[in-house]
């Protein structure tokens, strides 16, 4: 058997393949049992009309005879099922009376003695009853043989009567614990559902609580693992957190001397070298900050929060983002209703941040951009719409990727905007899906999460600015 396969059906084996032999044992013994038992009781009848025809046989002159009429020894032989034969042999083995063919008994035996044996007679087995009577001077020997129709139907209906009630209680036994074993099993199952029903974020120990006692101790090596996955994944997290500290400052001294040194005198070459040093400094720190908030939307400690409505948390920022979209000559509009979530206002700003700084960054100057929010069923939906280059469908599931840009698309981000997108997204239970606008170009993200049912009424906002 291959070590994988079904528990249930190796416990099955295990238990079938000696019942099969004890069954069989059984059966054997029960056999050899019924047999002897029906050679015991048919043997003793049979004796009975050698008796009879052995106290017929007399002494005539030198003749020994059977005086016996016809109709008496037909009605010695009658029997329903067996044909019975009969034979009567001299002292020098000569055949005084009956079937010849019979064959003469196996061994030697003295007046008054009896023995039983088997031998074929016209090609079938039949069971002999022998018996020597003394005539005088003379032994004479008187047999009776019969068939084994009735010794075989009685072994047969012994050997059923006792071999079917074992076969019963086999298949019975088989068949309580095949579901036995899918009712013990029942707690792993449910920890196969639990821990699949879990998402690859979810790195909080399984219960043990409730768990049968064979099952605890893999629950626990399990919960093992899971914190030395948690302790591993955290310690990177404060790694990154840590590294993208302490390049801040670093960076921001680096920043304010290539400030400073751009407003000294110098030449055009120095001047657009200074130029690229602070443009590279920008982007580093640009980086720096993606990766801070990589490493914080990640998961870790579990998600906290409480209500979020989306609808305020943007309206905080319009004036900026108007800013920005105006001086790339974008058409940026909002279309605010109240949105409700449970979540974390600092991770959910990030979030919207990096789609509109991606709708902004990539759409064309002259571009609109519009920023939706609204509840609908169970949803709460973030919705920012641009009629930029849009990204090909090939592309929508890569992007996601860390570092993953379209060069085509030009800008200057580091790639991980929609990396902490999807990561914030599904920390709050939500998900981010890309498609195009009804218009048919550009980029249409919608972002949904789980709706709090219970929000101020607000009048809906409508803003237009560019
Ligand atoms: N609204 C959009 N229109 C067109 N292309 C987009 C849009 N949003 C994202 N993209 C494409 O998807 C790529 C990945 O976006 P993502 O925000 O992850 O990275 P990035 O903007 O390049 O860098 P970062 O946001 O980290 O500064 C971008 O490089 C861009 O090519
Ligand atoms: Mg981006």
């Amino acid at each position: 058997m291959s070590d994988s396969g079904s528990l249930r059906q190796r416990l099955t084996y295990w238990l079938f393949g000696p019942l099969i032999l004890i069954v069989a044992a059984g059966t054997f013994v029960s056999y050899r049992i019924a047999f002897s038992a029906a050679s015991r009781a048919y043997d003793a009848a049979l004796l009975d009309p050698a008796l009879a025809i052995a106290s017929h046989i007399r002494r005539n002159g030198s003749q020994i005879e059977l005086d016996l009429p016809s109709i008496a020894i037909d009605a010695l032989r009658i029997d329903t099922e067996d044909r019975v034969y009969y034979q009567v042999l001299g002292p020098r083995e000569e055949l005084i009376a009956g079937t010849p063919q019979l064959p003469a008994p196996p061994g030697r035996l003295e007046s008054d003695e009896h023995m039983f044996y088997d031998a074929m007679l016209y090609g079938e087995w039949v069971r002999v009853a022998a018996r020597a009577v003394a005539v005088g001077q003379d032994t004479v020997i008187v047999q009776v043989a019969e068939t084994l129709v009735k010794r075989d139907k009685l072994v047969l209906e012994l050997l059923i009567a006792s071999t079917l009630p074992q076969l019963l209680i086999a298949f019975v036994a088989v068949a309580l614990f095949w579901f036995g074993i899918g009712r013990g099993l029942a707690p792993l199952d449910r920890l196969r559902e639990e821990i699949a029903a879990r998402s690859p974020r979810d790195l909080r120990p399984v219960a043990e609580h409730g768990k049968p006692r064979e099952v605890k101790p893999l629950v626990s090596a399990l919960n093992r693992l899971l914190a030395r996955l948690n302790a591993a994944i955290e310690s990177q997290q404060r790694f990154i957190a840590n590294a993208a500290h302490q390049l801040r400052t670093p960076l921001a001294g680096l920043k304010t001397h290539a400030e400073l040194a751009r407003r000294q005198p110098s030449t055009v070459e120095l001047r657009s070298l200074l130029d690229m040093i602070s443009g590279e400094t920008e982007r580093t720190s640009h980086l720096i900050n993606q990766l801070l908030t990589l490493a914080r939307a990640e998961p870790g400690e579990t998600a906290s929060g409480g209500p979020v409505n989306l609808h305020d948390l943007i309206g905080r920022d319009v004036r900026e983002w108007v800013r920005r979209a105006v001086s790339k000559n974008i058409d940026l509009g909002f279309e605010l209703q109240d949105a409700w979530t449970v979540g974390e206002p600092l991770l959910l700003r990030e979030l919207f941040a990096n789609l509109l700084d991606n709708a902004i960054a990539y759409t064309q100057a002259g571009g609109s951009v519009t920023v939706r929010t609204w509840e609908s069923g169970s949803d709460t939906v973030l919705e920012i719409e641009d009629n930029g280059p849009g990204i090909p469908e090939a592309e929508r599931d890569r992007v996601f990727e860390r570092f993953y840009r379209i060069a085509a698309n030009g800008g200057e981000g580091c790639g991980l905007g929609l990396s902490i997108v999807a990561e914030i997204a599904e920390r709050h239970g939500g998900g981010i899906v890309l498609t195009t606008p009804a218009a048919g170009n550009g980029t249409l993200v919608r972002a949904n999460f789980p709706r709090l049912d219970s929000g101020f009424a607000h009048a809906p906002t409508r803003a237009r600015a560019g």
